[in-house]
């Protein structure tokens, strides 16, 4: 494994805020987030600017379609220099196996993806609303394992379910965690948080980190903080 790198999320609402932002992060930053917010606003362009300045995006628009209609949609992503995207798993088999098709068609340019197995936001009760009858825990188990199956290159997960999914699935797939949050950092709205050292040390592949650093009152130091955080965390774990 490599050591994991942070990924910032550019949950920014418009692209005019992108570049201030982008001049403020350290060198050894090399991902960002492109998001539902910023990209419905700023569309394409954006994440041609970011991928021609060098940056590799993570394009997270949770794709979820028939499909035809998705594989497109990761060919069209795909064309403007997305490294990194999102399925949703419950689009079912079909689309998940015509969505790496469609990314495997790049070649050795070929973006990875990542599944969305269970939005965090749901709980029990919204699964009964759903009529799913497994528990949350099994669900995102269940979606791991079919979405790996076919052929998706790992999954979004919480940091708490990180190390279960290693140990399940091994070193292979690729885990996107969000919820990090340095200690002593505000919340926010995420209730599954952990620290950076703590996601090295689950197994996390890449940190997906927004408020502790674009809100900070200065993002190149907390960004700083928590690549210190992950290579002090690395150095005991590296193979
Ligand atoms: O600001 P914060 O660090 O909480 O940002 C986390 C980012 O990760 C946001 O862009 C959010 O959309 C994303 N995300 C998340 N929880 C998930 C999936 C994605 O917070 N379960």
């Amino acid at each position: 494994m490599n050591k994991p790198e942070v990924i910032v999320a550019l949950d920014v609402p418009n692209a005019e805020a992108v570049p201030p932002l982008l001049r403020q992060l350290p060198p050894e930053i090399r991902w960002v987030k492109v998001g539902l917010e910023l990209y419905t606003i700023a569309g394409p362009a954006i994440v041609r600017t970011l991928t021609a300045s060098g940056r590799q995006v993570f394009l997270d628009l949770k794709f979820h379609d028939i499909p035809r209609t998705v594989a497109n949609a990761i060919a069209a992503a795909g064309g403007l220099g997305a490294a990194l995207m999102t399925v949703h798993a419950t689009g079912g088999r079909a689309m998940l196996k015509a969505a790496a098709e469609a990314a495997a068609a790049f070649g050795e340019r070929r973006p990875k993806l990542v599944a969305v197995t269970t939005l965090t936001s749901l709980n029990a009760d919204d699964f009964k609303d759903l009529g799913l009858a497994r528990s949350v825990a099994d669900q995102a188990l269940a979606l791991t394992d079919l979405a790996l199956a076919s052929g998706i290159d790992g999954v979004v997960t919480s940091v708490h379910e990180a190390t279960a999914l290693r140990a399940r699935f091994g070193a292979g797939p690729l885990l996107v965690t969000p919820g990090i949050r340095p200690t002593g950092a505000d919340v926010g709205d995420q209730k599954r948080v952990a620290t950076p050292a703590v996601a090295v040390r689950a197994g996390a592949s890449y940190l997906v980190v927004g408020r502790p650093i674009v809100e900070a009152p200065d993002p190149a130091r907390a960004a700083r903080a928590i690549l210190a955080e992950i290579d002090a965390a690395w150095a005991v774990l590296k193979p």
